[in-house]
């Protein structure tokens, strides 16, 4: 069966100046650690991302993540495992900015075990990896209330979705109303939900957008700079010849 067409959506970051929202992020980052946490991992992010310049916790007070007292405390909430130690054991310490974000399983034949042989995937590139990308991740969310086709068996811990190719998943539905209890008072319905966690999601997967635009920006005045200056140039050289 193929997959429903993502619905449209606007995003704060789209278009050339488009910048990500960090409101939003910052309650995505809720949802993604309350909610989608237990079962995905963020990896190759780092706590001190978090507090990267564009980052959902950048305090302009504190350029250096490592010194942002946000990020200092949503790292200091995990227990990481380090080690050996002198003694040659592996032991527990609360987590610092510098720590990657813990999986939550500790391989992949453990998360298939828990999730009815499923792999819940690494959600730190998944807005790039799907085609679809951000309209893709936030339908996929809200797309649990669809009457089940004839055709379509649904076994036992799966679940139907139009929008996942296929058509059935293994990812029970996530987003109840009211499921997270937002840090700035905003209402968590499941629309603004999904809205939040896939911005999140959108920066984790590009967190260097805003400085490619910038740049891009950069260069292109200086192409029109450059264009001028080789039209005078023209007209300078060949200013004896009629
Ligand atoms: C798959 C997002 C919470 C279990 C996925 C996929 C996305 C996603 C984008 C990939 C779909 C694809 O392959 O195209 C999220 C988000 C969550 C969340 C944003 C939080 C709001 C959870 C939770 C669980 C879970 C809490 C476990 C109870 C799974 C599993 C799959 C999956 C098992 C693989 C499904 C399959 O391939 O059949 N999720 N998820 N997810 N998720 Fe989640």
């Amino acid at each position: 069966e193929k997959a429903k067409e993502p619905e449209a959506h606007t995003w704060s970051w789209e278009g050339p100046f488009g910048q990500y929202d960090q409101a939003e992020l910052q309650r995505g980052f809720q949802v993604y650690q309350q909610v989608c946490a237990s079962c995905h991992a963020l990896e190759y992010m780092s706590f001190r991302n978090l507090g990267e310049e564009g980052g959902p916790f950048f305090d302009p007070e504190y350029p250096n993540p490592n010194d942002n007292p946000v990020v200092r405390a949503i790292a200091a909430d995990y227990m990481i495992v380090d080690g050996p130690d002198e003694f040659g054991e592996m032991f527990e310490r609360e987590g610092r900015p510098a720590d990657r974000f813990p999986s939550p399983f500790p391989n992949e034949n453990a998360a298939a075990a828990a999730n009815g042989g499923a792999v819940p995937p690494n959600l730190s590139l998944i807005v790039k990896a799907r085609t679809g990308g951000a309209e893709y991740i936030r339908s996929l969310m809200l797309g649990y209330d669809y009457p089940v086709p004839e055709d379509v068996t649904v076994r036992p811990g799966q679940y139907y979705n139009p929008y996942f190719p296929g058509g059935v998943l293994a990812m029970p539905p996530q987003l109840m109303e009211g499921l997270v209890e937002y840090a700035d008072g905003t209402e968590a319905t499941p629309e603004q939900m999904a809205h939040d966690v896939t911005a999140f999601l959108a920066w984790a997967a590009e967190p260097h957008m805003e400085a490619r635009k910038s740049l891009g920006f950069m260069v292109m005045i200086y192409l029109l700079i450059v264009c001028v200056l080789v039209w005078l140039a023209y007209r300078q050289v060949w200013s004896r010849v009629h």
